[in-house]
């Protein structure tokens, strides 16, 4: 795709690849939002999420649950993707479209070489998440286990392509894991509901990046259906902190011309967006 006229030097992350205009997280997604037909703004990078099946396959797909973005009957509704074999998965149709859910592999060949991956690991096959510490030493020790077992089946899937990569988490579990798997991947931190907490973390593992919601760094009177909820944040200039410490910073998730916008003249280095579009148009000088 073209490059826009003012897309400043803010890089473009296609969140879920542009859930707002695609079929989040599925193969049509990835191929249309790295084409850049839409408006000619083509991302840079791709944000998928990712988590097992039962069986050990490697799909990208948002919520634990199967019941919102899958035509999955009643009784399969709740149940959990790491608790479903592939086979199940594969036969659910993707919010009506008639996409399926991917898998990582079917993912990356469908993205072109040029497009980097933004791979947000969501949970390795346990809904147990929590920070390490918070969790009992067996539940510690079993929650690192499949970790490092997840983790090393990214990377292998990764390693096999020539997409530059950016690991993300909220989870701490994750970001330990990558580290050992492979200290050469880059990994950021994604931040809920603390900067200091999530600056902290991006520290212990000496994060490339740091993802902290958009409200935590411009203006939060605005209106974001999903997250404009989160907070409210400390009074610390993130942007600044995590320059200052040699870490990129790139606010999810991003829907509106006037946040990244604003987020621009904050000085953020990426935005990760549901819309093609939002670095395109509208902005104030600067
Ligand atoms: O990667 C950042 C963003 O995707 C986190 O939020 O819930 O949309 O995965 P979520
Ligand atoms: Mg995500």
């Amino acid at each position: 795709g073209q490059d826009a006229p003012n897309r400043a030097d803010v890089s473009l992350i296609a969140h879920r690849g542009f859930a707002g205009v695609y079929p989040e997280n599925t193969v049509a997604a990835v191929e249309q939002a790295a084409s850049g037909v839409a408006v000619g703004a083509s991302p840079e990078m791709v944000e998928i999420d990712v988590m097992p099946t039962a069986d050990g396959e490697i799909v990208t797909f948002h919520d634990s649950d199967l019941g919102r973005v899958t035509d999955a009957p009643a009784d399969l509704a709740d149940r959990k993707v790491w608790e479903t074999p592939y086979e199940t998965l594969a036969e659910l149709d993707v919010l009506g479209t008639g996409e399926r859910v991917p898998t990582l592999e079917e993912i990356l060949d469908a993205l072109p070489a040029d497009v980097g991956v933004n791979v947000e690991f969501k949970n390795p096959g346990s809904a147990d998440v929590r920070p390490r510490e918070n969790l009992p030493p067996e539940a510690r020790d079993e929650q690192r286990e499949l970790w490092q077992e997840f983790a090393e089946d990214v990377l292998d899937a990764l390693s096999a392509t020539d997409h530059e990569v950016l690991v993300s988490s909220f989870a701490e579990g994750a970001l330990a894991a990558v580290r050992e798997a492979d200290p050469s991947v880059p990994v950021a931190a994604v931040f809920a509901d603390s900067i200091a907490d999530g600056m902290e973390i991006a520290r212990r593992y000496d994060c490339e990046a740091v993802h902290p919601p958009w409200n935590a760094i411009a203006d939060t009177t605005l209106f974001n259906a999903e997250y404009g909820t989160l907070g409210p944040f400390e009074d610390i200039d993130v942007v600044e902190l995590a320059h200052e410490e040699g870490r990129e910073v790139n606010a999810w998730t991003v829907e509106r011309w006037y946040e990244a916008d604003r987020l621009r003249r904050a000085g953020v280095d990426g935005v990760i967006a549901d819309y093609p579009g939002v670095l395109q148009f509208g902005g104030a000088a600067d």
